[in-house]
């Protein structure tokens, strides 16, 4: 059962009328509570999104005080919560009153339950309208840079220093696991800077053959070599005035290396076969999973070239060390999948967010990404669960308990402690724990305990 599944509680104290009305609305899960306090237990402990609350209640049968008082507590206890009164036909003004101190509606007494179904229905869809917006808005605080989600404190520390850096023509590297967002930095650095309006180029070091590298780059000159045909401008040229990002560096071969350090001094480039001397005005972003370091130490890399290239260098944290990250990263991809798939998933069940939280993701956030896609093509539900996710139930799922789940659990020790202790005599245990018998009986029903 998830969290968010929909709970009605009918206040009333006639039992007929709770009667029928849980029957009413049996497509809900529903509660029911004779009085104020018994109202206020169950929404504390159930957290209802609706309730439908009776005005006139003992002591005061005659009035609406028992009501509004209700009405407060129940808002107090949640502002979200719609609560909906039922009202006598000599009860107008006191009904219009409840909707001035925060009820949600009013439905006249004897109901209409044609009526009533809907203002009902009506309710848990403003509801969940509210709690989306709410999220949403939470999201949107958590968008430092354009299409870069984070709420980590170093993430949002990185992306100020990005922002900074952005303004000046200095060559920056980002390095760090795969999948943990080094391309999307390098476009928002390329967004926020003066180079704006012009180009980005990306080229990916390692996915071009070596042979074929140098003419992608610099480009060539007609009869170069065997099927140079034409004339051909490379990377460089076409990112003239904006900015080309060289992805996976440290794939770079030794003989471009050289002519890639030739450039960052100088600033101009020769195309293959060709004698000119070119010059151009583009900016270099890298980015690397390696350890640049070993890869100089092993002669694989440049010293002179490392240190051209890395005039500012940001490391990223893997996804694992963003606290919170993850969920929030989960929320926000369910949500840009939702639109394109045209998919009603709502989010993520709380067994699933604490498998999130628990499992080191070592794709990192494309990983996160292609799972969530994944799920949502195969989910049935409107929560993601963590076997649409293919994730082991975390175990650690102490740390994400609900209130409710805590108090549940302290409620269960303490009762099975006292009918224990008093050989399961409800009379001195419901005397022990300062609870009418009922009551007992009633939790013991609810948490599952028998004597
Ligand atoms: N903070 C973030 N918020 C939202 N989306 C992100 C974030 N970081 C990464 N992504 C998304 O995750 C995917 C991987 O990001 P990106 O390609 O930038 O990673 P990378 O570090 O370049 O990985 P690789 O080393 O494998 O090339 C992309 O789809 C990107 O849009
Ligand atoms: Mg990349």
């Amino acid at each position: 059962m998830t969290k968010s599944s929909q709970k009605l509680l009918i206040v009333d104290d006639d039992a007929g009328i709770r009667k029928q009305l849980k029957w009413t609305f049996d497509r809900f899960e529903t509660f029911t509570a004779a009085d104020r306090k018994e109202a206020l237990t169950v929404a504390r402990r159930d957290e209802p999104q609706v309730v439908l609350l009776d005005l006139a209640m003992p002591p005061d049968l005659k009035g609406p005080s028992e009501g509004f008082a209700a009405l407060d507590e129940l808002l107090a206890l949640n502002p979200k919560i719609r609560v909906i009164i039922a009202s006598g036909n000599d009860e107008r003004e006191n009904a219009l009153k409840a909707i001035q101190r925060g009820a949600y509606d009013f439905c006249a007494k004897p109901v209409d339950i044609a009526l009533l179904n809907m203002i009902v229905d009506r309710a848990f869809y403003l509801y969940d309208l509210e709690a989306e917006n709410e999220r949403l808005s939470t999201l949107k605080n958590h968008i430092p840079l354009d299409g870069l989600i984070t709420a980590c404190p170093k993430m949002l520390q990185l992306c100020k220093a990005v922002e900074q850096v952005a303004s000046s023509d200095i060559s920056v590297m980002f390095t760090g696991e795969s999948g943990t967002g080094k391309e999307v930095m390098a476009r928002s650095l390329h967004r926020l800077s003066p180079r704006s309006s012009e180009k980005f180029i990306a080229i990916n070091c390692a996915a071009i053959p070596e042979n074929l590298l140098e003419s992608e780059l610099f480009g060539h000159e007609k009869g170069a070599y065997t099927g140079a045909v034409n004339r051909t401008i490379g990377k460089f040229e076409t990112a003239n005035k904006g900015t080309l990002f060289l992805d996976e560096i440290a794939e770079m071969p030794p003989a471009l290396q050289a002519k890639l350090l030739r450039f960052l001094q100088d600033r101009f480039i020769e195309r293959v076969g060709g004698r000119e001397s070119i010059k151009l005005d583009v900016r270099i972003i890298s980015a690397t999973n390696k350890n640049l370091k070993e890869e100089m130490a092993s002669g694989h890399f440049r010293e002179d070239l490392y240190y051209r290239l890395n005039e500012v260098a940001f490391a990223l944290p893997p996804l694992r060390d963003r606290q919170g990250d993850a969920v929030l990263l989960a929320a926000y991809f369910i949500q840009l999948v939702s639109k394109n798939l045209n998919a009603h998933i709502k989010g993520l069940t709380a067994d699933a967010s604490a498998a999130i939280n628990a499992y080191s993701w070592p794709g990192n956030i494309r990983e996160l990404e292609n799972r969530i896609k994944r799920a949502m093509v195969l989910c049935q539900g409107k929560y993601l669960n963590t076997v649409d996710l293919d994730l082991e139930p975390s175990t650690k799922t102490a740390q994400t308990q609900t209130l409710r789940q805590v108090r549940e659990k302290a409620e269960r020790e303490i009762i099975a402690q006292v009918l224990a202790q008093t050989r399961d005599n409800i009379s001195q245990s419901a005397k022990i724990l300062g609870i009418s018998r009922p009551t007992l009986y009633e939790l013991m029903k609810n948490l599952g305990l028998k004597a």
